[in-house]
């Protein structure tokens, strides 16, 4: 099975393989990395090796992470997409809590734009929380809706949402992206997948490698049918646990999150791993972990 490397997100041709920022904060995205030098290098690494898909938000950190971008890939290239993500805040504790009413996302666009210092945001995911304030999905996307027509966004997706929820959107705006959590490990939002592949939207997964919350690549790499696919492709697990999922849709986008330019390297080559049927009849043996996030 060949492996095309680039496909459109909204009207912009991206890498398939990008880069998710949140690991290049502290522990849980929360505060400063231990050596900002050394997270600065990996963002730049990443550029080099051709990526032009970033995935950041304000809240990791908070403004940790955005900040390392700007001060790391200042001036930015015209190719670079960078997307990021509103309907959440952080309390005191680093807690993740719902933040969705229609002033707050205006101010947390122009958060990401103070933070990246652009003049517009690439992509915009609102990122629903199911514990978080009530707020009609039209009110929302209107805010964001608005924020476009300013020229504050050029695309909107959609974050942790459902089926339901993605065509309500439809009704509303067109959406570019949907970023659910999903993986090799966590298939239960194959519904959503199958909806963006209908709708031709682009999706993107989060915790693409298990997440460090269940253990990451480790985990997957005792899994026995990730190690023997991993092993007769002379791949890494983690490499393996990307390729399948390039191999499920055209549109399938992906964002591994890293801290290391050695596993940065590892995971821009999981695009040359050409994945056979019976590779993937094997890995749909591979253990069920469920979404770390619940
Ligand atoms: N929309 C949302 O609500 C949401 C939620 C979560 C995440 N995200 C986005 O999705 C991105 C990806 O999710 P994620 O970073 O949480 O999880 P992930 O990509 O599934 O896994 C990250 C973990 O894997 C490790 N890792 C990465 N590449 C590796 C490799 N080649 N070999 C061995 N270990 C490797 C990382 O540690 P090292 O740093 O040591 O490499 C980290 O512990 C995030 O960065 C973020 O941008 C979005």
């Amino acid at each position: 099975m060949t492996t095309t490397h680039t496909a459109l997100l909204g009207d912009r041709t991206v890498r398939r393989v990008g880069f998710g920022a949140m690991q290049l904060a502290g522990p849980n995205a929360w505060g400063p990395p231990r050596d900002p030098d050394a997270a600065r290098a990996v963002l730049r690494r990443a550029l080099d090796l051709g990526v032009n898909h970033v995935d950041t938000a304000q809240i990791y950190g908070p403004d940790v992470v955005n900040d390392l971008i700007a001060e790391a890939l200042r001036p930015y290239p015209d190719e670079l997409v960078i997307a990021t993500k509103v309907g959440g805040r952080r309390d005191d504790g680093g807690g993740w809590i719902g933040a969705a009413r229609p002033e707050r996302l205006r101010a947390d666009v122009e958060a990401n734009l103070r933070g990246l210092r652009v003049e517009r945001l690439g992509l915009v995911n609102l990122r629903l929380m199911p514990d978080g304030e009530r707020v009609p999905l039209a009110e929302q996307l209107g805010a964001l809706t608005a924020l476009r027509d300013e020229g504050k966004l050029a695309l909107i997706g959609l974050s942790t949402v459902s089926a339901d929820d993605v065509r309500a959107a439809l009704e509303i705006t067109p959406i570019a992206a949907v970023q659910n959590a999903f993986s090799v490990v966590n298939r239960a939002d194959q519904p959503v997948l199958d909806l963006c592949r209908a709708q031709g939207i682009a999706y993107v997964p989060y915790f693409p490698l298990g997440s460090a919350y269940v253990g990451g690549p480790q985990v997957l790499a005792a899994d026995p049918a990730i190690a023997s696919v991993a092993a007769k492709h002379g791949v890494s697990a983690a490499q393996v646990a990307l390729a399948w999922l390039l191999a499920r849709y055209d549109r399938m986008l992906l964002i591994p999150g890293t801290s290391s330019i050695a596993h940065l390297e590892d995971n821009l080559a999981a695009g040359h791993v050409a994945l056979d049927d019976q590779d993937l009849a094997t890995l749909d043996g591979a253990k069920q972990l469920g979404n770390p996030m619940g």
